[in-house]
C-alpha cells in the first residue's frame, strides 16, 4: 500500500493527484483531524506527530511513505526517513523542480503555514539550485480553516486571498508556490486574484509523476505494492463537516474511519 498522510483534508489532493496517474495501487491515508492544524505548532510536535502518523500507516501495510504535508514536509521529513526502513517523500522538492522548470523571470512567490514559510524551506530549496532567484513569501494561516469549513468560493475567502497575496502580486511574481497542500483547493480564487499569468505551482501533480517514475526504477518496491485499486481513510476525529469536504476534495464519497493512535 502507498501510505499518506496530513494534518487533515490537504493531503486528499495529493491523494487525488496519485490515484489519477496510478489508479491501480491501494492507498491507505491518515488525516490528522483531532490535531489539525500543524501549520502553527512547533517543530518538536508537528516531528512527533509525524512519526507516530507513519508508525500507523506502517501498521496498515503501507511500503511507501508519502508526507502529504507541507508544514510535515519542512520539519520532520529527516526524523521520518531516518526512524523508518521505507522509501519516504515529501512534497517540497517536487513544487521546487516544477517552479524552476515553469519560472521565467526567476521572481517566485511561495504561499504557506507559519511552520512552513518560517522554516525557509522552499527558500534554502531554490537558492541552492538558482542563487540569483528572487523570492518572495508569505504565510496564510487563515486559509486552512477557510478549507476545512468549505469556505472555498465565499466572498469573505477572495478578500483574504486577495490580502495575503498582495504583498507577492506586487513584487510581479511570475510563479506562484501553493506551499501547502489544503491550498490546491483555492486554486481559482488564487489564480484570479494573484493574476492569470502566474504561473500556479501545486506539487501534488508533480509528486505522484516521481513516485510513477521511481516505481517504474524500482522493481522490488513495486512488487511490494498490493494494487487492488483500493483506498481506506482513517481520521483521528471524524466530523459531518469534515465528511462532505472530504468528499468535496477527493470528487466522490468516501467512508472515513476513526481511530485513535
Ligand atoms: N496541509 C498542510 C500543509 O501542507 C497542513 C496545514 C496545517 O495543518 O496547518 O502544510
Amino acid at each position: 500500500m502507498i501510505g499518506i498522510f496530513d494534518s487533515g483534508i490537504g493531503g486528499l489532493t495529493v491523494v487525488r493527484a496519485i490515484m489519477d496517474v496510478l489508479p491501480e495501487y491501494d492507498i491507505v491515508y491518515f488525516g490528522d483531524t483531532a490535531r489539525t492544524p500543524y501549520g502553527n505548532k512547533s517543530g518538536r510536535t508537528v516531528v512527533e506527530y509525524s512519526l507516530q502518523n507513519t508508525k500507523f500507516l506502517e501498521s496498515r501495510g503501507a511500503k511507501i511513505i508519502v508526507m502529504a504535508c507541507n508544514t510535515a514536509s519542512s520539519v520532520a521529513t529527516e526524523a521520518v526517513q531516518s526512524r523508518f526502513d521505507m522509501p519516504v517523500y515529501e512534497v517540497i522538492s517536487p513544487a521546487v523542480d516544477l517552479a524552476l522548470e515553469k519560472s521565467r523571470k526567476n521572481i517566485i512567490g511561495v504561499i504557506g503555514t507559519r511552520a512552513t514559510i518560517e522554516s525557509n524551506i522552499y527558500e534554502r530549496k531554490i537558492r541552492r539550485r538558482r542563487p540569483d532567484a528572487k523570492i518572495y513569501s508569505a504565510a496564510c494561516p487563515i486559509l486552512v480553516p477557510l478549507v476545512e469549513e468549505g469556505w472555498i468560493s465565499k466572498p469573505e475567502t477572495r478578500m483574504i486571498v486577495k490580502k495575503y497575496l498582495h504583498p507577492l502580486k506586487v513584487r510581479q511574481i511570475d510563479t506562484l508556490i501553493l506551499g501547502c497542500t489544503h491550498y490546491p483547493v483555492l486554486k481559482n480564487v488564487i489564480s484570479q486574484k494573484i493574476g492569470k499569468k502566474v504561473r500556479i505551482i501545486d506539487s501534488s501533480t508533480a509528486l505522484a509523476g516521481q513516485i510513477k517514475q521511481f516505481l517504474a526504477d524500482f522493481p522490488d518496491v513495486e512488487a511490494g505494492l498490493s494494487k487492488n485499486g483500493q483506498s481506506e481513510f482513517y481520521v483521528s476525529d471524524v466530523t459531518p463537516q469534515f465528511e462532505k469536504t472530504a468528499g468535496m476534495v477527493i470528487k466522490h464519497n468516501i467512508k472515513l474511519i476513526p481511530v485513535d493512535l
